[in-house]
């Protein structure tokens, strides 16, 4: 499989949209059913090209030229204290999940935060019983941090979500000074 990591472009919409509107994607996510097109591709417009001084990044795994994966890290807020925190989503189409296009997204996604983006800290949230994705993110170093109650409604069911986060494992440091 040779799969190849860029930023995901406006014109990746289509695809985009195709894949959120399975089940076996969003239900794991806090997207909503029927996906709208315009809006994937107004989401998209600002990274391209990115908005000056921001570090939010949203990558796509592309196979046979198709975008079949998309993870991204955005803001927590406007907050001046927390800017060194960005939040994490990742989604791999239904027919190519479980084989290794997770891992890659993540591993090129927090090279790009440890070691260009100045980010120390990503967080995010995952359903309690997502096997997988809990797999995947401990794996890369996320530690489970708390859980919340009946988080977001998913399929009819108020639904626990673990809170998960990973702390920069190196932060660079400044040269000694003389
Ligand atoms: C969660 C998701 C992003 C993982 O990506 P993926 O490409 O399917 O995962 P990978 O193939 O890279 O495998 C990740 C790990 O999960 C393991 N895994 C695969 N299927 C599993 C399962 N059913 N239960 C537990 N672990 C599983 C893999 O073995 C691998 O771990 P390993 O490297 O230790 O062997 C993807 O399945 C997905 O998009 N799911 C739907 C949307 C979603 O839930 N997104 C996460 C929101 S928080």
């Amino acid at each position: 499989m040779s799969l190849i990591i860029r930023r995901a472009r406006v014109s990746d919409a289509a695809a985009i949209t195709e894949q959120f509107a399975d089940p076996a994607v969003y239900a794991g996510t806090l997207q909503m059913p029927y996906p709208n097109e315009e809006l994937w591709a107004q989401r998209l417009v600002g990274q391209n090209p990115p908005t000056a001084g921001s570090s939010e990044i949203v990558l796509a795994a592309v196979l046979d030229d198709k975008p079949v994966g998309l993870a991204g890290l955005h803001p927590v807020g406007a907050s001046v204290r927390r800017r060194h925190v960005m939040s994490l989503g990742i989604t791999v189409s239904r027919a190519h999940q479980g084989q290794g296009v997770g891992h890659a997204l993540m591993a090129a996604l927090l090279d790009y935060a440890d070691n260009w983006a100045q980010i120390l800290r990503v967080e995010l949230t995952v359903f309690h019983d997502n096997q997988r994705a809990i797999r995947l993110y401990e794996r890369h170093g996320f530690a489970p941090e708390g859980r919340f109650k009946a988080y977001a409604l998913r399929g009819g069911e108020y639904t626990d979500v673990l809170a998960m986060a990973r702390l920069h494992p190196k932060p660079p440091q400044l040269p000694a000074t003389d």
